[in-house]
């Protein structure tokens, strides 16, 4: 109970699904959670003290630069960053997708991103610690027809991670992205039943996952236990990809 003991960190799109669940679980290991999210609450309550939410529109430089110094002047420093706050945006398939729509997607998944490492490393580079852990997703690896303002995104996120990896290591800090697969999640309970039955039938192990089981590969990641590990992709899909 004890593999974040004492760090403090910073969850974006922690109002819902994977980030909720990611927070708890942060929480109970030991960590100072700042809980983030466009939103004006968690869904349901946490029911730990030891998480504390502020509102954060990843979109925006302005809300990242007074989400981070709001943390550093209470807590002091920043151990974790979790990039994980996200959006499908259109199914369109490209020949339909609209401009405003790839902007939108873009701004939500990649932009957010890179305003992330970039607000957020200068401290931990300071501190010569830190971990951040990138949320991308299985279709940031391999192509689907439809989605492709959500893949264009989720595959910069996966390089753009190798970047600040590389960027970083003389710092001692670890830049690494997730790979979910399909995760059961308000996201994914908002898409149509034939196209999760479809991902959920291409699952090597049949069914989709929990956001418990992605919060256990990013609490790996966020640990000391992971301190080898940096600008690696850990898959967690029921062995999609592995096909
Ligand atoms: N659920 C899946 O099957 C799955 C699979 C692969 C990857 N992912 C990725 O995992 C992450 C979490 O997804 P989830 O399934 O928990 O989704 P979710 O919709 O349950 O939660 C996402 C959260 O992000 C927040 N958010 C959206 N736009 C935001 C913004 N501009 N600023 C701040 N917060 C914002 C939402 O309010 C929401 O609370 C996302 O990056 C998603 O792309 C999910």
């Amino acid at each position: 109970m004890n593999r974040l003991k004492d760090k403090v960190a910073i969850i974006t799109g922690a109002a819902n699904g994977m980030g909720h669940e990611t927070a708890k679980l942060f929480a109970e290991e030991g960590a100072l959670v700042i809980a983030t999210d466009v939103a004006d609450g968690p869904s349901t309550p946490y029911g730990n003290s030891n998480i504390q939410f502020m509102r954060h529109d990843v979109t925006s430089e302005a809300d990242w630069r007074s989400v981070v110094s709001d943390v550093v002047a209470q807590h002091g420093r920043i151990d974790v960053l979790v990039n994980n706050a996200g959006i499908v945006g259109s199914y369109a398939s490209i020949d339909d997708f609209t401009l405003e729509d790839w902007n939108k997607v873009i701004a939500v998944d990649q932009t957010s991103v890179f305003l992330g490492i970039r607000e957020v490393g200068p401290h931990m580079r300071k501190a010569g610690k830190g971990s951040i852990v990138n949320i991308s997703s299985v279709w940031g690896i391999t192509g689907v027809s439809g989605v492709p303002g959500y893949q264009a995104a989720k595959g910069a996120v996966r390089t753009l991670t190798k970047n600040a990896a590389i960027t970083y290591a003389k710092d001692n800090v670890r830049v690494n992205s997730i790979h979910p697969g399909i995760i059961f999640t308000p996201l994914v309970q908002a898409q149509a039943e034939e196209l999760n039955a479809a991902v959920i039938a291409a699952t090597p192990l049949g069914r989709a996952g929990q956001p418990r089981e992605i919060a256990y590969g990013t609490c790996f990641l966020a640990s000391d236990e992971a301190s080898f590990v940096t600008g690696a992709e850990l898959v967690i899909d029921g062995g999609l990809v592995a096909q």
